[in-house]
């Protein structure tokens, strides 16, 4: 029997993702169902929410994404989000990887969630060649890294605070917007004519790293200041003037990093990257700055499974194989992980 294909499985927060890929990396199939409904009420991810419905949802998504290629028989290996992530949500996803690996007796792969979103920018196409920057925005983490070489990362810079999408959803929330924040904001901000012009934290300092807390501060603050009658005039300029300075923190550190590592292909990746705001203005730093810039297409700048087959299947091709007592690492960095540090000395 031949098992040509590749499963991935991300259940890190609050999208079920399931994915097929072939053997060459061909996209087979992509399933992602979101839970937007189930949480938008509470203006944030519950997590016990999240988790009971990735039990519910797991199945039907697998069966989904399996009809291509005739149900499970031609799948040879499971590649799974074990961190970061909310330790439940990783729980039902990793158990489900683990019960296909057992019962079709297929390698498990365990996959960091962060690594994953670097291997969207080759879904369905070549990624850029390392090396090259990175920039993963999302909605737990905020990091400018350095791809050395597939495989090889080097974390230049970090939110100190918040990450960009956890801002993008508390400043909606205050604004009167549900969760997930982001998509609001970006629409509130294209219908504004003008913009309330806000701080732009830790610019002038000699760091990659980023503060977002202070900005959403800031924007809280003059909501406090202004009279209720007068906000729903002012949302749009206020979601423009956030959407404006959060965009200038990550931009002008990537451009300050282009000259100091003498970058050549960098990339935007994670679900902020939905943003057309954020694509426009990226776009304009790579013609000023003669770069090359590669950025998911919009459908995977969100959590998804092909992202985590892709990368699974490159470490899998490496050697890496994991087996039953793989466990979740809620807190999983993107490098830094204690064993590998120890290898490397
Ligand atoms: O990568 P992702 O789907 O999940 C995590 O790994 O966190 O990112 C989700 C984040 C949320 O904070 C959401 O508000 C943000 O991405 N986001 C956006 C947009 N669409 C999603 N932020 C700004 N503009 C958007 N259009
Ligand atoms: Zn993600």
């Amino acid at each position: 029997m031949k098992r040509n294909y590749i499963l991935g499985i991300d259940t890190s927060c609050d999208d079920t993702c399931i994915a097929v890929i072939s053997e060459s990396g061909e996209l087979i199939s992509n399933v992602v169902s979101s839970q937007i409904d189930i949480h938008s009420e509470y203006g944030g991810v519950v997590p016990e929410l999240a988790a009971r419905k990735h039990l519910e949802v797991l199945p039907t998504a697998l069966v989904k994404a399996t009809e291509p290629i005739d149900g499970l028989e031609n799948i040879g290996a499971v590649c799974v989000t074990y961190g970061p992530g909310l330790v439940g949500s990783l729980l039902c996803g990793l158990s489900f990887a683990k019960g296909l690996s057992f019962s079709l007796s297929i390698p498990i792969i365990g996959v960091n969630h962060l690594e994953g979103h670097i291997f969207s920018l080759n879904i369905g196409r070549n990624g850029p060649r390392p090396p090259y920057l990175i920039a993963i925005l999302t909605g737990g983490h905020t990091l400018i890294v350095l791809v050395k070489k597939m495989g090889d990362y080097r974390v230049i810079g970090r939110t100190l605070d918040d990450a960009i999408g956890e801002a993008f959803d508390k400043v909606a929330r205050l604004l009167g917007f549900s969760y997930p924040g982001g998509p609001h904001i970006e629409k509130a901000a294209s219908e504004a004519d003008m913009a309330v012009e806000f701080p732009h934290p830790m610019s002038g300092r000699d760091t990659y790293d980023m503060s977002y807390s202070g900005l959403k501060t800031a924007v809280m603050n003059y909501v406090k200041k202004i009279d209720k009658k007068k906000l729903k005039y002012e949302v749009n300029m206020i979601a423009r003037g956030f959407q404006e300075s959060a965009f200038d923190t990550i931009l002008t550190r990537i451009r300050r990093a282009v000259d100091e590592f003498k970058v050549k292909r960098w990339g935007i990746v994670g679900g902020v990257i939905a943003n057309k705001r954020l694509r426009e203005l990226a776009n304009n730093l790579a013609k000023d700055t003669e770069t090359e810039l590669y950025l998911p297409e919009i459908e995977f700048a969100g959590d998804n499974g092909a992202m985590i087959a892709l990368c699974g299947a490159f470490n899998l091709d490496r050697g890496k194989k994991d087996n039953l007592g793989l466990a979740t690492y809620p807190n999983l960095p993107l490098c830094e992980k204690p064993s590998e540090k120890m290898f490397r000395r």
